[in-house]
């Protein structure tokens, strides 16, 4: 066998043999586009607190501020949503794409196969000065894509995008052919705010990840909707209204929640790596679930939902976190389950860009290490002799 040669020069460090299982604690870069901060349950974007964000600006301007930096004035917004709204259409070959998906197919695995083939159509894919508006381009696009496939799937005629319309209000356009009341279309519009954007979570950095390696924007979108999908993550949201209707009343709360946790089971819509004394969106999103339950009259979610927190927070302080208030809240609007995790990438593009876009301008690759525990180096036994 060789003779192992150490480099002289070499000195190992030990401080990076430090397993930090699920990167915990670990501070990976600097950003400027988002802060939580747990002690006081607060999440800033660009310094503003997302909750004043939520209640008094349509989504639209929080898009602008993610990915220009700054909230828009009325001129630049009008620009901003003009540009948007004329990208908003799908190509027949992304249109035939789609409608090729089996019947069965998850939203999510057709979303994230709509936006890899879009990155197949752009013939800037590798221009990284144009990423704004690839980012512009997947804002308007992905609500689009996600209504094709409903519609799709329920064997509707397609509704094109309409022009005239902002987001949260075309997406129920596309979806069901109406616009809603303005409180639902405000508290989906509030939804997709609080839902925009979260700094280094585990999409996101997934994203941060693939652009390190010089990949392009539509790729790292691509990856970031895969790992939203996770039930972890994302897939929190329709895992909760599940819960939720396997549970049916309140009456059976309790009982239902006091036996999951006997049992050891997780509790979706519950839990954070950051936030460890309640997430600082659940209580406006938390009001704006309680409206749609005034307006639809369907009550017993919120009534579920008290009980579930309550037993959750008196037995293990564990406390909800976004999904378990937006989970009930998209159910009474009117959507299908799987479609909110779909639902949170139409927010959710707009941070992943802004991310993406801060990761290639001051980029190092992202490449950490490991702590080998396999085998010693053993010698190759030739197979005729194994
Ligand atoms: N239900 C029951 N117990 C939970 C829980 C939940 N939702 N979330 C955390 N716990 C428990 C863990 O089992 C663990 O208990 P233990 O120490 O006895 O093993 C303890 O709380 C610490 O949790 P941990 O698994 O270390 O948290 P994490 O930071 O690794 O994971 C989540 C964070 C979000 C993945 C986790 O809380 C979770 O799976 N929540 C449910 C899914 C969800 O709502 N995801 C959306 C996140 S925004």
């Amino acid at each position: 066998m060789d003779q192992k040669v150490i480099n002289p020069e070499y000195t190992p460090e030990p401080d990076k043999m430090n397993v930090k299982k699920g990167l915990e604690g670990a501070v990976v870069d600097t950003t400027s586009i988002s802060k939580v901060t747990p002690e006081t349950n607060s999440l800033i974007y660009r310094g503003y607190r997302v909750q004043d964000l939520a209640d008094h600006c349509r989504f639209e301007e929080v898009a602008y501020l993610l990915l220009k930096g700054k909230l828009p004035n009325s001129q630049e917004l009008a620009a901003f949503e003009q540009q948007e709204r004329s990208y908003r259409s799908l190509s027949p070959a992304t249109k035939q794409v789609m409608s090729l998906l089996p019947s069965y197919s998850h939203p999510m695995d057709a979303l994230r196969t709509g936006v890899s083939f879009l990155g197949t159509e752009d013939e800037r894919i590798w221009d990284r000065s144009s990423n704004l508006d690839k980012a512009i381009r997947l804002l308007a696009k992905i609500p689009t894509l996600i209504a094709f496939d409903y519609r799709t799937k329920k064997k509707l005629p397609i509704i094109e995008p309409n022009p005239q319309l902002p987001i949260a209000e075309n997406f129920f356009w596309m979806c069901f052919g109406k616009v809603p009341t303005p409180e639902v279309t405000k508290a989906f519009d509030a939804s997709l705010t609080l839902y925009a954007e979260h700094s280094f979570n585990a999409s996101t950095f997934a994203a941060r990840v693939i652009t390190s390696t010089e990949s392009d924007l539509y790729s790292a979108t691509t990856g970031a909707i895969g790992a939203l999908k996770g039930p972890l993550h994302g897939g929190a949201n329709e895992a909760v209204m599940h819960m939720m209707l396997e549970i049916g009343a309140p009456e059976r709360a309790e009982n239902w929640i006091r036996q999951a946790l006997a049992q050891k089971r997780k509790i979706m819509g519950f839990g954070h790596r950051v936030y460890k004394f309640g997430d600082s969106r659940v209580p406006t999103m938390k009001k704006y679930a309680l409206k749609m339950a005034e307006i639809t009259g369907q009550t017993k979610w919120m009534k579920i939902y008290d009980i579930l927190e309550r037993v959750m927070v008196e037995t293990k302080k564990i406390y909800p976190n976004l999904d378990f208030p937006a989970g009930p809240a998209y159910y009474m609007m009117g959507f299908d389950i799987p479609y909110f995790t779909p639902i949170f990438v139409m927010a959710r593009t707009t941070g992943w860009s802004a991310h993406i876009m801060e990761q290639a301008a001051n980029n190092r690759i992202i490449r950490p290490l490991s702590e080998y525990i396999g085998e010693a180096e053993r010698p190759v036994i030739p197979i005729k002799e194994r």
